[in-house]
């Protein structure tokens, strides 16, 4: 997939590329993740070369990333699995820690493993180009439907008066804003369950939601 774009954050316009990655990516993209995770953020979580070589090699059209102004500045990377029971994984077993040695080229479900756009690109809508092309080819792939952990970093801060369920619930009706819940849903992403001790990352105390996206063409 290569995919030539202008993308605008309402003042400035910069050229884009939406594409597979490659080895020759290999650094820019860790370079991305650093950025794009901070800590409380484990580092240890960030790609390593070892797990990008897995992507590129066994499952290359789940290994996206978009270029700004002729450089790497976000990824997605996602992976082929059948579940059994949405609520019952966490991300490093549906994953494989992140080395995908578990893709099941039948699988009926194209699963998120990470998407990040870097800070100083961001809200130029290049997470919703890659999250959109990765769309395409869960319909390309004939796939039932795209599901991931979303992140909700928000939640810690409100984690004393709600549920995750209820944190869910009232930024899905538009009650509160969540940095990547909020994202995901305006990438047409609905939840379908909360996942616990998912990941570790402080910020969502552990949990995610589920966001599911299903084959229009399927259904
Ligand atoms: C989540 C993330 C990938 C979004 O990337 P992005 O390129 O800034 O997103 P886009 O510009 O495509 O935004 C798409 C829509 O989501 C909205 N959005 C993006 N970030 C948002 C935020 N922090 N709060 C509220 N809305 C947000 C945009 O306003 C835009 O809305 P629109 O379609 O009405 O214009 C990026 O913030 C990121 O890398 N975060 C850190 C890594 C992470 O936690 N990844 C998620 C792992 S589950």
């Amino acid at each position: 997939m290569r995919k030539q774009l202008r993308v605008t954050d309402g003042s400035r316009v910069l050229p884009a590329v939406i594409r597979n990655y490659t080895r020759e990516d290999f650094d820019a993209l860790i370079g991305v993740q650093a950025l794009s995770f901070p800590p409380p953020f484990p580092s240890e979580l960030w790609w390593n070369r070892e797990q990008l070589t897995e992507h590129v090699s066994r499952f290359p059209e789940g290994a996206l990333c978009a270029e700004a102004e002729g450089k790497v500045v976000g990824s997605m990377t996602a992976l082929r699995v059948t579940l059994e029971h949405d609520e019952d994984h966490d991300w490093a077993t549906v994953t494989d820690n992140g080395y995908i040695r578990n893709h099941d080229p039948a699988g009926d479900t194209l699963y998120v493993v990470d998407i990040c756009v870097a800070p100083e690109y961001r809200k130029f809508g290049l997470g919703k180009w890659l999250m959109f092309s990765m769309y395409e080819t869960v319909v390309h792939l004939g796939c039932k439907r795209l599901l991931g952990g979303g992140r909700m970093p928000g939640y810690r801060s409100v984690s004393a008066e709600v549920t995750p369920r209820q944190y869910v619930e009232q930024v899905a009706s538009g009650r509160r804003k969540d940095p990547v819940l909020t994202f995901l849903l305006k990438c047409g992403r609905l939840p379908v369950g909360i996942a616990e001790r998912y990941l570790e990352d402080e910020e969502s105390c552990g949990y995610a939601a589920l966001m599911e996206w299903r084959n229009p063409f399927l259904d």
